[in-house]
């Protein structure tokens, strides 16, 4: 796909090792962060370098605009691939600031989030973790699928979501007071939440929230012939086999086609695969391995192919 090129993950430093539970030094004389020192130049690898294509839907870049200008912290709600990453990464652009994005997982600790004591040649030094690092210098913070982080892990973003706007590091006696650019925004798909992996209400009212969904019929073709460089009439067809996917949803399927997978066909079409092949490489196979539900999809790709 194009367009992807500026995407930058956090992913914490692999050349120290973190400092053993015991050894940290006591707060007055520990070396100073890395960071803190870093000079705003530090953000720059973060920054989002070119215009992200970003299709608007509705009103979402109004609303998120007016959002970030009194800082309040967004979630953004939706299913996979509708576009909720394409939209912060453009919004990050449009607004001059740097994002830093973290893909949260259920091994995630606070630490890996606000920041720890590594060890290294040198001796005992703090390291930011990103969140830390964007309150202090001022950039976005994107925690993609934040319900998969353990809710202790969570509660670490309570201070830095409301009037306080602080970020406290335990482990180094420091408490970070949020740049006047900082931002948190977070993604969160309500259709994959159990009961117990749920993000609780004292998280869930910090943020305002923007619904996403899949874009109605003709703006969906638009995304995904742009995106994949097949067809105007290629991805129109890819729509109309997503849209029946998607009223399978709950009768054997849990998701419908997204958007992202129909940039998947549609590039593999551009490529000069055959479209019954491509689809049924890019959308009906990945999907599901219910022999009926494949039929069903296997059929509507013939009915548009
Ligand atoms: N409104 C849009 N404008 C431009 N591109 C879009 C739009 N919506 C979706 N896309 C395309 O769909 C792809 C998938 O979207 P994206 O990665 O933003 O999904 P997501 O909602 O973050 O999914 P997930 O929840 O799985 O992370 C993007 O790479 C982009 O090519
Ligand atoms: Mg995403």
């Amino acid at each position: 796909m194009r367009h992807d090129d500026y995407v930058r993950t956090y992913a914490p430093r692999q050349d120290v090792r973190p400092a053993r539970a015991g050894s940290v030094m006591p707060a007055t004389s520990r070396p100073a962060a890395d960071l803190s020192a870093a000079p705003v130049a530090g953000l720059d690898a973060y920054r989002v370098p070119a215009e992200p294509y970003y299709r608007a839907v509705g009103d979402e870049v109004d609303l998120y605009e007016a959002a970030y200008s009194v800082r309040l912290p967004v979630m953004l709600k939706g299913p996979t691939g509708c576009g909720k990453t394409r939209f912060v990464e453009y919004m990050a652009w449009k607004l001059g600031r740097p994002l830093i994005t973290v893909a949260c997982n259920e091994d995630m600790t606070a630490s890996d989030l606000v920041g720890r004591y590594l060890l290294d040649a040198s001796g005992t030094r703090w390291q930011d973790g990103p969140l830390a690092m964007a309150a202090r210098l001022g950039a976005i913070c994107y925690l993609d699928e934040v319900v998969e982080a353990r809710q202790d892990t969570t509660v670490a973003i309570h201070p830095l979501t409301d009037a306080r706007r602080i970020l406290p590091l335990e482990k180094k006696g420091e408490i970070i007071q949020a740049h006047p650019d900082f931002q948190l925004v977070i993604s969160y798909n309500p259709g994959y939440q159990s009961l117990m992996k749920d993000l609780k209400q004292s998280t869930k009212q910090r943020f305002a929230a923007l619904d996403f969904h899949y874009p109605e019929h003709e703006i969906e073709a638009e995304i995904v012939a742009h995106e994949s460089g097949a067809g105007l009439d290629v991805a129109k067809n890819l729509v109309h086999i997503a849209e029946r996917s998607r009223n399978l949803k709950g009768h054997g399927l849990d998701e419908g086609l997204s958007t992202r997978m129909l940039i998947y066909a549609g590039s593999l079409i551009a490529q000069g695969v055959a479209p019954l092949g491509a689809c049924r490489m890019a959308l009906v196979r990945p999907i599901t391995d219910d022999p009926d539900m494949r039929d069903a999809l296997d059929a509507a790709v013939t009915t548009y192919f």
